[in-house]
């Protein structure tokens, strides 16, 4: 075995590994992201040997399911229903959790809020990117006393695992994970390599001692987890913390979940004294709405299991400089592009010289094709000037011939509206349902949606 030291080039934005630096990365093909790191004298087995004996265990030996006890699969709750609800039913003990946000969205205050909540449980709280008085200066804040968080201000890694290993704690914080460094490797902490090597011992840990590891993480400006990226395959679940820093409202969001629903959503407002669950999500994105105004539309989007109502607002103005604008905020752009084309080739509606801007109410992204037919209409209305009236809930997903296709879990959709109070809905064609109080218009497409909602010119 060669005992010269060895470098290695680390893409940053997917973890492709080359063994001389290049422009571009071979396997996301990004520019300028590989990351330049020396392997330490003993090569990559050696580590993993190495590792296994710092954590002083022996090698396990495989075993079957009927050996390993049933009590390990028991959530623990926090019980804020909507945090429980994007953790799918509560966190499982020994899981790795990444979550990940813009800077200063609140997601310190939310890891201080969670780690309280969970007054059965020892909690370690690992900070290093603040001081103990500015923890308790903000646990003074948000009220929150907690007797069983231990904090602890050590960054490297090693120690902070055997000061885990020593408190036992069920749930251990790290805060974050880009400030958190072992000290045998040469680059710097928030490095590729760095949080690649810090997670796979955090990701050991977590698994032999059963300790729940919760990870923060930044994201960059394009809106990946910034090197953790590469920790997406690694842990058992993501889950982002996003909403506009303007706004009040947070939406914590699960990208992944090896234990429950993906595309789960809770939903929080901030404010000094920490984040608050909202209790009726659908009430808060339709606060403002006023079927009286143009250019509003409603539709029904499942978030993960939950639909939730949301108001669209567009604005479609003459253009006064040569190209016209497209600004959507919320939407996907180029589903905005098809949905303006489909209206002027199929129905006949212009916006060649017009200005489109479209915004998705709350800060929620919507990504499902069944808010089409709601964000078509919206236009339609901006553009023509002419108000629906009375509240109407449109759901359909648009086709290229202007068609409208059908959606999964209506009723469930249906359910939510006739609880909010709307006594009208526009859905897909060959819908078979019934008993609903709310009417329920089955529509082919756009041109007969806009006549039904008396939104046609
Ligand atoms: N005294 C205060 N009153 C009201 N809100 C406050 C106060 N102090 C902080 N906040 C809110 O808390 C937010 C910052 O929260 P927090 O520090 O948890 O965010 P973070 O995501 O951990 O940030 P960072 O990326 O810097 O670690 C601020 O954006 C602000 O809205
Ligand atoms: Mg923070
Ligand atoms: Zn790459």
């Amino acid at each position: 075995m060669s005992r010269k030291k060895r470098t290695r080039y680390v893409c940053s934005n997917c973890g492709w590994e080359s063994s001389q630096w290049l422009g571009a990365c071979g396997s996301c093909s990004r520019w300028n992201t590989l990351e330049e790191f020396h392997i330490p004298e003993n090569d990559g087995q050696k580590t993993h040997k190495s590792r296994l004996q710092t954590t002083g265990k022996t090698a396990m030996k495989p075993v079957t399911l009927d050996e390993i006890p049933v009590s390990e699969a028991d959530r623990t709750v926090t019980g804020m229903s909507e945090l429980d609800r994007v953790l799918g039913g509560g966190m499982m003990p020994g899981s790795f959790i990444l979550l990940g946000g813009d800077p200063g969205i609140g997601k310190s205050t939310l890891a201080l809020q969670w780690a309280s909540l969970l007054s059965g449980q020892k909690t370690l709280y690992v900070s290093g990117e603040e001081s103990l008085a500015q923890i308790r200066q903000r646990a003074h804040r948000l009220e929150v006393r907690p007797d069983h968080l231990h904090l602890y201000t050590e960054t490297e890694i090693m120690q902070v695992i055997e000061a885990a290993r020593h408190e036992k704690p069920g749930i251990l914080i790290i805060d974050s994970i880009q400030t958190v460094y072992h000290s045998t490797m040469q680059s710097m902490p928030g490095t590729t390599a760095q949080i690649r090597e810090c997670a796979a011992l955090l990701m050991q840990l977590a698994k032999q001692e059963n300790i729940t590891v919760i990870a923060i993480g930044h994201v960059t400006k394009d809106g990946d987890l910034a090197g953790p990226r590469i920790l997406e395959h690694m842990v058992d679940t993501v889950l982002q913390f996003e909403g506009d820093k303007q706004s009040h409202h947070r939406i914590l969001r699960t990208l992944k979940n090896r234990f429950g629903p993906a595309q789960e959503v809770g939903i929080f407002e901030m404010d000094s004294g920490g984040l608050r669950e909202v209790a009726n999500p659908s009430e808060l994105f339709l606060s403002e709405f006023n079927p009286a105004v143009s250019g509003n539309a409603v539709v029904c989007s499942m978030e993960g299991t939950r639909p939730l109502l949301i108001e669209i607002q567009a604005l479609v103005t003459p253009t006064s400089y040569g190209m016209p604008q497209r600004t959507a905020s919320g939407f996907d752009h180029r589903r905005l592009s098809l949905l303006l084309a489909v209206l002027e080739k199929r129905c006949g509606w212009q916006f060649g010289q017009h200005d489109v801007f479209l915004n998705v109410a709350g800060g929620l992204k919507l990504t499902e094709t069944a808010c089409d037919l709601g964000v078509a209409a919206a236009l339609v209305s901006s553009l023509s000037g002419k108000a629906a009236g009375e509240p109407v809930v449109m759901i359909g997903e648009v086709g290229l011939g202007a068609e409208i296709r059908r959606v999964a879990q209506l009723d469930r959709r249906l359910e939510e509206a006739e609880t909010m109070g709307f006594r009208h809905a526009i859905v897909p064609k060959g819908f078979k349902g019934g008993g609903q109080e709310i009417k329920v218009s089955a529509v082919s497409n756009i041109n007969d949606a806009l006549k039904t909602s008396g939104l046609d010119g």
